[in-house]
């Protein structure tokens, strides 16, 4: 839900399966990938802990809830794995069925629930880029708190509440706790609040964390907007929200340079961590890579995410990056051009080329097959 998922156009492909998640990536356990976080840190008596609640929801848990609209980009199948969508593919719904794309999704539901202050533990699905940072699930983990009325004020109307004093206070113990929480889980990292949009908090913001010489979004966060707290029938209620992403966490933390090491069997990496102990990631010699390159003119409303999608569905956890290289435009023509370079490796083993030319050879042919592109 974050502004690098914010695209205006529609696709033109829908909902298909079955779904393009690399083998291990299915909804399991969260014991699955290796984590090597310890949560306590994050953890206090005040919260209650929800970590196994099913990551398949409601459209209506996952947007309506929480003000997203049925046009919001984020709920396009290029960005969404839906395992059904009663309404067709082109018709967002309430009722349609999918894969949490964030810890965001059970918010409304445990505070109808009565809970006053909760962190809520899953693994979260998106269809996205290909890098070192980005992978088709990953996991969130979700703070709301809530505050007694008497000290922040109850039900009035959103523009008394936006300029209220509650809203400043809840706003600056929301910021403090993260700084707080960063502080002690990095000690003197670089850190920046940026101001954000979330369609659920308002204000919003987003933290960034300074990692390899780059900025890096750790998390989002904000007052949970009225509009919310009504839906879940809690109109006298306010109170905070944020969403972590821990892989991204536990990079920094770790120095962890791939987002795909959290999901290998090698034990030069398992080995590396223990439970509890915040041990620096010691590098291995890496597999090497193989770069294949792919041009193409682009049909109308074609979705680079489709073409990831592609990549993950035909070589699953062996695609490390996937970048466009090149792009132009022939105005004779009026056509446009794309160039990706897919880079191959694999975490485990050396990658022969036999079986590199046969993922190449069948991307091509599903890229022209479903996509509807022209190979050049
Ligand atoms: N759900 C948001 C995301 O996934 C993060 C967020 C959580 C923002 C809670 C505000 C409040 O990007």
């Amino acid at each position: 839900m974050a502004s690098s998922r914010r695209r205006s156009r529609p696709t033109s492909t829908g909902a298909r399966g079955p779904l393009a998640l690399p083998r291990r990536a299915r909804p399991e356990p969260l014991t699955t990938p290796r984590l090597p976080l310890d949560r306590r840190s994050l953890e206090s008596a005040d919260f209650a802990i929800v970590d196994s609640l099913d990551p398949v929801v409601k459209a209506q848990q996952c947007f309506d809830d929480l003000l997203i609209p049925a046009d919001h980009p984020g709920r396009l199948p290029s960005d969404t794995y839906y395992i059904s969508r009663p309404g067709g593919k082109e018709e967002s719904s309430a009722a349609d069925t999918l894969l949490r794309t964030h810890t965001s999704a059970h918010q409304s539901t445990l505070m109808r629930e009565g809970k006053e202050a909760f962190l809520c533990t899953g693994d979260v699905y998106r269809r996205d880029e290909i890098d070192a940072s980005h992978f088709p699930v990953f996991h969130q983990m979700e703070g709301v708190k809530l505050f007694d009325p008497a000290v922040v004020g109850g039900a009035m109307t959103r523009e008394e509440w936006l300029a209220s004093e509650g809203c400043q206070l809840i706003a600056a113990d929301l910021k403090k706790t993260l700084e707080g929480m960063c502080d002690e889980l990095f000690g003197p990292v670089e850190k920046r609040w940026i101001d954000e949009y979330f369609p659920f908090t308002e204000p919003s913001f987003e933290l960034e964390i300074f990692y390899n010489g780059d900025w890096m979004e750790v998390l989002g966060c904000g007052v949970i907007h009225s509009g919310v707290l009504e839906n879940a029938g809690l109109q006298e209620r306010h109170g905070w929200a944020f969403g972590l992403g821990l892989e991204r966490l536990a990079m920094v933390l770790f120095a962890i340079p791939d987002i795909r090491l959290f999901w290998t069997d090698d034990k030069r990496f398992t080995k590396q961590f223990t439970a509890g102990q915040y041990d620096t990631f010691k590098p291995y010699s890496k597999y090497p890579p193989c770069k294949k390159d792919i041009a193409f003119w682009i049909p109308d409303g074609f979705e680079p995410n489709d073409f990831y999608e592609l990549g993950r569905g035909v070589a699953g956890e062996l695609v490390e990056t996937v970048a466009l290289i090149d792009e132009f435009t022939n105005p004779k023509k009026g056509k446009t051009s794309h160039c990706y370079r897919v880079t191959y490796r694999s975490m485990d083993r050396s990658l022969t080329d036999e079986e590199i030319n046969a993922l190449q050879n069948e991307l091509r042919s599903k890229t022209e097959s479903e996509l509807g592109v022209e190979l050049r």
